[in-house]
């Protein structure tokens, strides 16, 4: 039954109301679809803008198959460019990060420069007067746009508008960014916790059902540890965010993006928040500065949110307690997971020291957080494999769903609302002409 559905290709055949077929998780070729239909054809995210500031400074990434080289170019313009030589198609550039005006190919020696254009041919006498080097610069992603930072990118020209895209998810990234008093984030390229986990890239994140198990024994132990308020990872054991009874809520948006919504759950914790901020003065100076900027009502909103938005935007974004998550799908049974700490411009350093220790005491390499959801990944991509029985359940909640004003469909946090609009994006995607 598995290899009938896997090799008809019948793609919505394998996504149901309430349930999906693991061949989504495990067949080689749905991955290289996912590739061509949904990464090569949606937006994706690809930096935040704070991590190239100066002219040449230049970071690699991976969007779909493609390597990209991200730089400033001397305009204080991002250029997205394709890491492939337009000669023989060596990648032209192999550091990680840094700065340089110009990348020059190990092969024969052709360089471009920071906006990509073709600035040297070696033996250029070679070449006839039909080679036109303004035709051979490195390509460009062609469309790039960006959100109070965050830029994005779509291989496909024809696109929606990115704002479009995002739709009522907009202001769940003024969370993040607004817990800066200036408004401004510093996402630094080097510091940054890199996983790899055998398991499926749709397994990654926005699941509000786990943590009462998978991280139990961590969220003991953080009960027990000093007061972390400041931090959105702190704001764990404020009472139980993670039950029904809560008014935690998951919401499911158009597209695909998802969150789990605990700003009605943390807004009655703001006065506490502050009264801890208030202990210090790069605290009391950081609830002054929120005040004069926001307004008291929504600075003590911003307070109590920390900053987190929980948020999830399909297919390779999250903005989650203190960190930017990029999803990086390698294989089927194999994914990259980058987690950027973020750090708030304008405020004192115990600030940003505080929300940093937090991040890596439940997301850090030594942490108890991500290993576990790590460790639940695999072993979940090892029943995946075992298709006797193929359909995986996410009807969790399905009756009791309702439609909020903003367009999101909200449930009870443990609800599988999430899963449901991630995955009915993606039957949209792979099924789309
Ligand atoms: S492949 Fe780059 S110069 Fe030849
Ligand atoms: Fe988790």
């Amino acid at each position: 039954m598995t290899t009938l559905i896997a090799t008809s290709r019948d793609y919505g055949a394998l996504i149901k109301e309430d349930r999906v077929h693991s061949a989504i998780f495990t067949d080689e070729q749905i991955f290289q679809d996912e590739m061509e239909r949904i990464f090569h054809r949606t937006w994706l995210f690809a930096l935040h803008e704070s991590e190239v500031p100066k002219h040449g400074d230049f970071k690699r990434l991976q969007l779909g198959r493609f390597p990209i080289i991200a730089t400033r170019d001397g305009d204080g313009q991002i250029q997205l460019l394709i890491n492939r030589c337009r000669h023989r198609g060596a990648q032209v550039c192999e550091a990680m990060r840094g700065n340089a005006k110009r990348f020059q190919c190990w092969y024969h020696g052709w360089t471009y420069d920071s906006k990509g254009d073709l600035v040297g041919v070696t033996g250029a006498e070679a070449y006839d007067q039909k080679f036109d080097p303004e035709q051979h610069g490195l390509t460009r992603v062609p469309r790039v746009d960006s959100y109070r930072g965050f830029v994005f990118a779509s291989f496909d020209e024809q696109a929606m508008d990115l704002r479009q895209y995002l739709g009522a998810t907009l202001k769940y990234f003024d969370i993040m960014v607004d817990a800066s008093p200036t408004g401004e984030l510093q996402v630094k390229p080097g510091v940054v916790n890199r996983t790899r986990y055998r398991g499926n890239w749709k397994q990654v994140g926005m699941d509000g059902y786990h943590p009462h198990y998978v991280h139990m024994s961590v969220f003991k132990i953080f009960s027990k540890r000093e007061n972390t308020t400041g931090s959105a990872v702190g704001a764990l054991h404020l009472e139980d965010p993670f039950a029904d009874s809560s008014s935690s809520r998951t919401r499911g948006f158009e597209y695909g993006h998802a969150c789990l919504d605990f700003r009605a759950q943390r807004r009655p914790h703001a006065e506490q928040s502050i009264e801890d901020l208030r202990a210090s003065d790069d605290g009391r100076r950081y609830v002054e500065d929120m005040i004069t900027a926001h307004g008291e009502e929504h600075a003590k909103e911003l307070i109590a949110w920390h900053g987190d938005p929980h948020l999830g935007v399909f297919p390779n974004l999250q903005l989650i307690h203190d960190h930017v998550r990029v999803v990086v799908p390698i294989s089927p049974g194999e994914t990259e997971v980058l987690m950027y700490p973020v750090f708030l411009k304008g405020v004192g350093d115990s600030i940003n020291e505080k929300r940093l220790r937090a991040h890596e005491a439940f997301y850090g390499p030594a942490a108890a957080g991500s290993p576990d959801d790590a460790e639940i990944f695999e072993r979940t991509q090892r029943g995946l494999i075992a298709d006797a029985d193929p359909w995986v359940l996410l009807g969790r909640g399905l009756g009791r769903e309702e439609q909020d004003e903003d367009g999101s469909v909200a449930a009870c946090i443990s609800d599988e609302t999430t899963q449901r609009a991630q995955m009915q994006e993606w039957k949209r995607l792979m099924t789309r002409r």
